[in-house]
């Protein structure tokens, strides 16, 4: 017996990328940043990974894992990209618009960059792909890293000024996402350093703290000034905090951080629009008996089986939890990424349709989610944390070498759901 779960009218579903992740030949601090870490990142990739992962993705020892390079190519190939996401039923596609190449020196708009990216839109346009485009999503153009990137203010009034042109340029987009997740930028590149500007610093992590939240009110009020009926929000995400086996002081422990993932919404909350909530996983944290250390452990670590390449816990029910805690700011809620990093595809149909049976649950309570955007369309560099290559988050699998692309069986099943509007579980 099944049962089908129907999504509300004009719900959108789509996937999304990132320019520095799908492009290629992209120069900016991170292409940077690339280029001087790729060899130390291979050699550490051992102490890094876990032995089945470093049998399964040998790559990871392979300097050219971490350099982005040519990537996707998705510059030349948006258009048969976007053609392959419209025939699996996607009616809305996420992407950024890479601020580097708009500006690639201080104050000189590259009109050559401007054409390619109306291009890109006109594309998405003619395929009925409703667009939500992200203004920034971590990459920064070289004379930004230059005078400190994030950490210096002026950089605040440089990104106003470069998300101006932008919104002079495309003034019937309806969906603006200023910042892609800050708060997971500020603590990777300057509190872990495991990201550029690789900094280990609690001052400069403030300073750059205060200024991508200065940067996302500033810019949403001057977005409003020019485009009254824009929507407009940032994609924040969150983890679910899980306690360490039945320690009733771990769970304390995780009630505690799941209280404080809402902390940036709290922050922008009358200076938005919409909620863009990013899930991915659980966490685990706590004492570990024997252990001898307080920690945050994945799954690979303990009792939960389900888990990705990453090593990251599934736990779809977390959607769920975040989906029915930001209900209360009464804004629509667009997911403007879930994913799983699966390179055999053995997992990804069950994590795709556990999570959107969630999302349906909360809408029936109450919870005013509009859309979902897979991440991703394409296996992409994983430039989160330097990862690299080898992570397969993509709908679409990417074959480097020839930049084939090849359909997942998961893709398909999405594309049902996509095309129909409901989820079918079994059930009564
Ligand atoms: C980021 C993506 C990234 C994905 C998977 C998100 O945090 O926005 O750029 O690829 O997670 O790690």
């Amino acid at each position: 017996m099944t049962k089908k779960l129907k999504f509300p009218d004009g719900f959108l579903w789509g996937a999304a990328t990132s320019a520095h992740q799908v492009e290629g030949n992209v120069h900016n601090d991170w292409s940077e940043w690339e280029k001087e870490n790729a060899e130390r990142l291979a050699e550490e990739a051992g102490g890094k990974w876990k032995k089945w992962q470093q049998e399964k993705f040998p790559e990871m020892f392979e300097k050219e894992n971490y350099i982005s390079g040519a990537a996707c190519d998705h510059y030349n190939l948006y258009e048969s990209d976007f053609d392959t996401a419209k025939e699996l039923g996607h009616n809305a596609h996420r992407f950024s618009i890479e601020w580097s190449r708009i500006e690639p020196e201080e104050g000189k708009f590259d009109e050559k960059e401007i054409e390619h990216y109306k291009d890109v839109m006109k594309s998405l346009k003619n395929k009925e792909l409703e667009p939500f485009v992200t203004l920034w999503h971590y990459t920064n153009p070289l004379w930004i890293r230059n005078i400190g990137g994030w950490t210096n203010k002026k950089t605040v009034e440089y990104f106003i000024r470069y998300a101006e042109k932008i919104i002079s340029i495309f003034p019937e987009v309806k969906f603006w996402v200023i910042l892609n997740e800050p708060t997971v930028y500020v603590s990777l590149s300057y509190l872990k350093g495991t990201q550029p500007p690789g900094r280990k610093n609690i001052f400069l992590a403030r300073r750059a703290m205060n200024n991508l939240t200065q940067a996302h009110k500033s810019t949403y009020e001057m977005i409003h000034k020019n485009l009254e009926s824009a929507k407009v929000g940032t994609a924040y995400s969150v983890n679910y905090w899980q306690g360490y086996k039945k320690y009733p002081w771990n769970w304390i422990l995780a009630k505690i951080m799941n209280s404080l993932e809402g902390y940036f919404f709290r922050k922008i909350e009358n200076k938005s629009d919409y909620i863009g909530l990013q899930y991915y996983r659980s966490v685990t944290l706590g004492w570990k008996w024997g252990g001898n250390f307080w920690g945050i452990f994945d799954s690979t670590f303990h009792e939960s089986k389900d888990f990705t390449d990453l090593g990251w816990n599934i736990y779809s029910r977390g959607i769920y939890y975040f989906l029915k805690k930001v209900a209360k700011y009464n804004l629509p809620i667009y997911i403007t990424e879930n994913g799983i990093a699966d390179a055999d595809d053995s997992k990804r149909e069950k994590f795709i349709k556990g999570h959107l049976f969630w999302v349906h649950k909360a809408i029936s309570e109450g919870a005013d989610v509009r859309g979902y955007f897979y991440w991703s369309l394409m296996d992409n560099i994983e430039f989160v944390e330097d990862r690299g290559f080898w992570p397969r988050f993509g709908l679409i699998e990417v074959d480097y070498k020839t930049q084939v692309r090849t359909i997942r069986k998961s893709a398909l099943e999405y594309a049902k759901i996509c095309k129909s509007n409901e989820l079918e579980i079994d059930g009564k």
